[in-house]
C-alpha cells in the first residue's frame, strides 16, 4: 500500500538537512557541463543581498538544516563570501564551499579559514593545463593546481571533484594519482549528469559503457593501492544502470536550495522543469515553502508515484528517479525515471546512449533579445 501522502519524514527527519545556497551564476569558466540554466547570465541583477541570504541562512537552521555548501557558478565571486562563511559557522551550520578554484588567493583562503570554514571541494577537470583549459574554456589549470595546494598549506580538508565525460575517462587513474599526491582526504569522480548544458552537449560528453567499466577497474585497483588514506567516490551513471538513482533522495526529503535570486528548490535542476510554482525567499518565509508550498509537497512522499513505481518493491530505495530527468526525457516530471529499465519509457535512455556525437557547446551568455523574443546563440553556431 503506498503511505503517508507528502510525509516529511521519509528520510530526512521532515528536515532539509542539507541546504545550497546558490550564491551567484557568475563564472569566469564556460564549462560545456554546467548544470546553471542556460539563461544564466539574466541572474546577475537580481542576486541576495547579504543580508537577505543571512535570512535564509537563519530560518534553514532553524528548520533543521546542517550542512551548508555555497556554490554557484562560482562562489568567490560574492566579495561577501567570508562574511557569509562566519555567518552560517556562527549559526551552527557545517560550512562547505564548492569552488572552481579560480580567484581562491591566498588572501581570500586565509579570510575563509579565518571565517570558520569547514572545507573545500575543488574541482580539476584533468592533470595537464591542456585538457583541462580546453575542457572549461579558460586558462585555468595553473590556478587550480594553486589553489589545490593553498588549501592543504592552510590545513583545511579537500574534496576534489573531477567532472568525468567522454573527453576525460582516460585520465581516471592519472587523476586518482594525482589528487593522493596533492593530499586530497577524497575523490569524487562524478560522472556527468545530463541537465542544462550537459543535456544540449549529451551525445559529445557522454563516454561509453566500455570506458565506464574499464575506467571503474582502475577505480578499484587504486582503492586497494591506497586504503584509507583516501576515500575515491565512482558510480556508474543511471544511463547505463537500468536502475535510476535516488535523486536528491527523494523531492523534498533532505535537500534545499536556494538560487541567487532567492527562488526555493528542492534541486537545483527543478526550474527546468515548465508549470511548477516557484516562490522566492523574497516573498515567503523559508518555513512555509518547505512544509506548506505546492512544490515542495508535489513529489515529496510514495503516494504520487505512478506505475509502475507505485507497485514497485524498489520504490522506497529511489522513490521513482529524478524528477527532471523524466521531465527532460519524457516531457512529464510525473513519469517513472527512464532511466528504469521498468519505465515504459526507458527506450529514450538506450536511443541516448547510442546517439551521435556533436560539437560541444561552451557555457556563454546565450539570450539574445530580438524585440522581445528571446533566442539563444547555441542554435546559430
Ligand atoms: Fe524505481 Fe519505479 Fe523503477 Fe521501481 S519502477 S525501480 S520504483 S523507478
Ligand atoms: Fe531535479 Fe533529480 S535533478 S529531481
Amino acid at each position: 500500500m503506498p503511505q503517508d501522502t507528502n510525509a516529511l519524514r521519509l528520510d530526512g527527519q521532515g528536515k532539509p538537512l542539507w541546504l545550497a545556497l546558490e550564491l551567484t551564476y557568475r563564472c569566469p569558466l564556460k564549462c560545456s557541463w554546467c548544470s546553471n540554466p542556460l539563461d544564466f547570465d539574466d541572474y546577475a541583477e537580481r542576486e541576495l543581498s547579504t543580508e537577505e541570504w543571512c535570512r535564509v541562512m537563519r530560518e534553514a537552521r532553524a528548520l533543521g538544516a546542517l550542512q551548508i555548501g555555497f556554490t554557484g557558478g562560482e562562489p568567490l565571486q560574492r566579495r561577501d563570501l567570508e562574511q557569509l562563511v562566519a555567518y552560517a559557522e556562527q549559526i551552527g551550520l557545517y560550512t562547505n564551499l564548492i569552488t572552481s578554484g579560480v580567484g581562491l588567493s591566498d588572501e581570500r583562503l586565509l579570510g575563509l579559514k579565518q571565517a570558520g570554514l569547514r572545507q573545500i571541494q575543488l574541482s580539476m577537470q584533468a592533470t595537464d593545463a591542456a585538457m583541462t583549459d580546453e575542457l572549461v574554456g579558460a586558462k585555468a589549470h595553473q590556478l587550480k593546481l594553486d589553489a589545490a595546494r593553498r588549501i592543504k598549506e592552510h590545513g583545511l580538508p579537500m574534496v576534489l571533484n573531477m567532472p568525468v565525460g567522454r573527453q576525460n575517462i582516460g585520465q581516471v587513474g592519472a587523476m586518482i594519482a594525482y589528487a593522493a599526491e596533492l593530499g586530497a582526504e577524497y575523490l569524487e569522480l562524478a560522472n556527468l549528469q545530463y541537465y542544462n548544458w550537459a543535456l544540449i552537449n549529451r551525445d559529445e560528453l557522454m563516454p561509453t559503457l566500455a570506458a565506464l567499466r574499464e575506467a571503474e577497474t582502475v577505480v578499484q585497483q587504486w582503492r586497494q593501492k591506497l586504503g584509507k588514506r583516501m576515500a575515491i567516490y565512482y558510480v556508474i551513471p543511471d544511463y547505463y544502470e537500468g536502475r535510476p538513482k535516488a535523486c536528491m533522495n527523494g523531492w523534498g526529503a533532505i535537500h534545499l536550495t536556494i538560487a541567487p535570486d532567492g527562488v526555493a528548490m528542492p534541486c537545483q535542476e527543478s526550474r527546468s522543469v515548465p508549470g511548477l510554482d516557484f516562490v522566492s525567499v523574497r516573498e515567503r518565509p523559508l518555513d512555509w515553502i518547505w512544509n506548506e508550498s505546492p512544490l515542495f509537497r508535489k513529489y515529496r512522499g510514495l503516494d504520487w508515484l505512478p506505475e509502475p513505481c507505485r507497485s514497485c518493491d524498489e520504490r522506497e530505495k529511489d522513490f521513482g528517479g529524478c524528477r527532471c530527468q523524466a521531465f527532460l526525457l519524457t516531457g512529464d516530471a510525473s513519469n517513472t525515471d527512464p532511466a528504469c529499465d521498468r519505465s515504459p519509457h526507458h527506450h529514450l535512455m538506450q536511443a541516448a546512449v547510442h546517439s551521435a556525437t556533436k560539437p560541444l557547446r561552451f557555457r556563454k551568455p546565450l539570450v539574445k533579445r530580438v524585440a522581445g523574443v528571446m533566442s539563444t546563440a547555441f542554435m546559430e553556431d
